[in-house]
């Protein structure tokens, strides 16, 4: 078998588009959405991840403005920025992009988001109700990776789903959003005992492990899903996924590519939550 390929940025493209028209109409009723996104430090991968959030806020209309910070801020200083922002009114969806220097501690920043602007979903307040299937922010790489599946009409009820990564951001929140799909879910990680074989049994395979080309053919079940969340940068300075891409691609039924697979669908899912922010403040549908 060769693999069908889940494309995310034609995916990303079409969905933008929807998106672009629904801001455009906002936009008549005197809403625009604004995203205000806080890069503190200057990590080179976050500065182009944030390039990348700008641009494609751009695309939709969305107004959005960076804050960047030096590295040297302080917990209390970007508190108080974060309070400011929650009472602006002009400011719908906060983003403090992540990893942040040592000195300050994330969780304290995560739930200063006020949980209304919170377009990562990160706020524990919007985990519980995404746990118990609420209406709410949803983490934007898990949210795109469920959008991507269902773009191709993937049956998710009844299938068994493993999750490789325990992360907060996409493997805890990827095995609860399948969970809520009706899928049996696996999770492994890195004190995994079994993880090749268990990998081998998944319908729906989640890579979310930081290394580059670790899953091979051989955790692969002939017919599979495989999904590489995988973002690893090469000597040659080009990006590939935690999937080895060409052996899996003979097994699977349908495979992400890296990149134009979940990298472009993360920042889509933020520009989507962003307008979900601006109408529930607002009040303005
Ligand atoms: N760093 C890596 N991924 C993310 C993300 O989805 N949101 C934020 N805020 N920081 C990140």
């Amino acid at each position: 078998m060769t693999a069908e390929i889940i494309n995310g940025k034609e995916l990303s493209k079409e969905l933008k588009l929807e998106m672009k028209a629904e801001v455009d109409i906002l936009k008549r009723k005197g809403l625009t959405p604004h995203l205000s996104v806080v890069l503190v430090g200057d990590n080179p991968a976050s500065k182009s991840y944030v390039k990348g959030k700008e641009k494609a806020a751009a695309e939709t209309g969305i107004s959005s403005s960076l804050i960047e910070l030096p590295v040297s801020t302080t917990e209390a200083e970007l508190l108080q920025l974060i309070q400011e922002l929650n009472e602006d009114d002009s400011v719908h969806g906060i983003l403090v992009q992540l990893p942040l220097p040592s000195q300050i501690r994330e969780q304290q920043v995560i739930e200063a988001i006020h949980p209304d602007k919170d377009v990562d979903g990160f706020h524990p307040s919007n985990i519980g109700k995404m746990m118990t299937g609420e209406d709410t922010f949803l983490p934007c790489t898990p949210y795109g990776i469920i959008t991507m599946l269902k773009s191709k009409n993937i049956t998710i009820e009844g299938k068994h789903a493993v999750v490789i990564g325990r992360s907060n951001i996409v493997g805890k929140p990827i095995g609860q959003l399948l969970l809520n799909e009706n899928a049996t879910v696996t999770y492994c990680h890195s004190r995994t005992k079994n993880m090749q074989q268990l990998a081998a049994a998944a319908d729906i395979l989640i890579a979310a492990i930081g290394k580059a080309h670790f899953i091979t053919d051989d955790y692969i079940k002939e017919g599979a899903v495989v999904i590489d969340v995988g973002i690893n940068r090469q000597s040659d300075g080009s990006l590939t996924g935690d999937v080895d891409f060409e052996s899996a691609k003979e097994k699977a039924a349908y495979i992400t590519p890296v990149p134009r697979g979940v990298g472009p669908m993360t920042i889509t899912m933020l520009l989507k939550n962003t307008i979900k922010a601006a109408k529930g403040l607002s009040g303005i549908e």
